[in-house]
């Protein structure tokens, strides 16, 4: 009987070794460990034997019947895992090109806004938020401009439909960010040093230069023995670590009801270095904002006592600025959403 064992282990290990799927190696199972299977078969024969070989032979027999029992599940589990194995190939091309994921980027104006802040900042100035849909009052009667101003035809808005508060007038979207100047002087009082990005809007007819859409920078600066040699040195310094490399300033009178003296700053063009060029028009100079000493009644409109204290402003096109420093020659690429265009930057 130990040689039948013997020989029925090796012929169920030399036959799962064949089986390829799991019904083949179910009906294996049966035939050999099955109730009527052949290790059954030879256990009947276990009453023919003396005590003494019983024992001996028993315990072989049931030793057999783990160890088979034992390669069958190992077999299972190996089919199993085939099986798997089988199912990911087919479902998975490992052939096919990879896909290629895209990436999103800033836009070109939050760039530069982001460079512009981190300049500012640098100088100790900090960086402040206003409404873009704002009140009359504070867009023009608390800037010195009267609703009789012929200065309000310069800046033609979008007029809402609805009062603002405290009568204010008529809700507007903001012409320019410098309302924002009356709305910190009274938030934080005096001394102020402080710039304001945000979007603006003008009913405007648009072409290559004109949007109704775009994106200013005022700065404040209020203190006590303040003068305009500071706004020439903090713009030089802005412009000359904007562009990396050196950059002059001049100015020029100009005129705007909320600062007195009022004028325009230009650059000295980038190009030929105030040579004079196709791009500055052979002047050498590029035109760049308004700026000026913040007009009295300005001052008095955010509750600063202008006896104590004077300040400057300056307001100037976030969005001509990135025309200017990306070489981009229609305003209106900057609002679509062309890939070509944006992906650039
Ligand atoms: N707000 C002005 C404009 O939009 C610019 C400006 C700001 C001028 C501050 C002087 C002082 O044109």
């Amino acid at each position: 009987m130990k040689e039948q064992l013997l020989k029925l282990k090796n012929e169920v290990i030399e036959k799962l070794s064949k089986i390829s799927n799991e019904n083949d190696l179910r009906e294996l199972e049966i035939k050999y460990l099955g109730r009527k299977g052949e290790l059954t078969t030879i256990l009947r024969e276990l009453k023919n034997l003396s005590e003494e070989e019983k024992k001996i032979i028993g315990a072989l027999s049931n030793e057999t019947k783990q160890y088979l029992e034992q390669k069958f599940e190992e077999k299972l589990n190996e089919l199993k895992n085939k099986k798997l194995d089988q199912d990911l190939k087919e479902s998975i091309d490992y052939t096919l090109p990879g896909k290629k994921y895209e990436f999103g980027h800033l836009h070109p104006i939050t760039i530069l806004q982001q460079r512009v802040e981190t300049i500012f900042s640098q100088m100790g100035f900090s960086v402040m938020d206003g409404p873009e849909i704002e009140s009359e009052w504070y867009n023009f009667e608390g800037l010195n401009i009267p609703s009789t101003h012929p200065a309000r035809d310069m800046q033609d808005t979008f007029f809402i439909d609805q009062e603002a508060d405290d009568k204010h007038g008529n809700l507007v979207l903001r012409t320019h960010t410098s309302p924002v100047q009356v709305r910190t002087m009274l938030k934080y009082g005096a001394p102020l040093r402080v710039i304001v990005p945000g979007r603006v809007f003008r009913n405007e007819a648009t072409d290559a230069r004109h949007e109704h859409t775009f994106d200013q920078v005022e700065g404040l600066c209020v203190d006590e023995n303040i003068s305009l040699s500071h706004l020439k040195g903090v713009m030089q310094e802005f412009l000359t670590r904007l562009f990396e490399k050196e950059v002059k300033v001049r100015f020029r009178p100009g005129f705007f009801p909320f600062v007195e003296p009022g004028l325009e700053l230009d650059f000295s063009c980038l190009l030929c270095a105030g040579k004079g060029c196709k791009v500055c028009k052979n002047i050498g100079w590029l035109e760049f904002m308004g700026a000026g000493m913040v007009h009295e009644n300005v001052l008095k409109a955010g509750k600063i006592d202008p006896k104590k204290y004077q300040g400057w402003a300056f307001g100037f096109g976030l969005t001509r600025l990135a025309l200017m420093r990306y070489e981009i020659d229609d305003i209106r690429h900057l609002m679509t959403p062309n890939l070509q265009f944006l992906k650039q930057f």
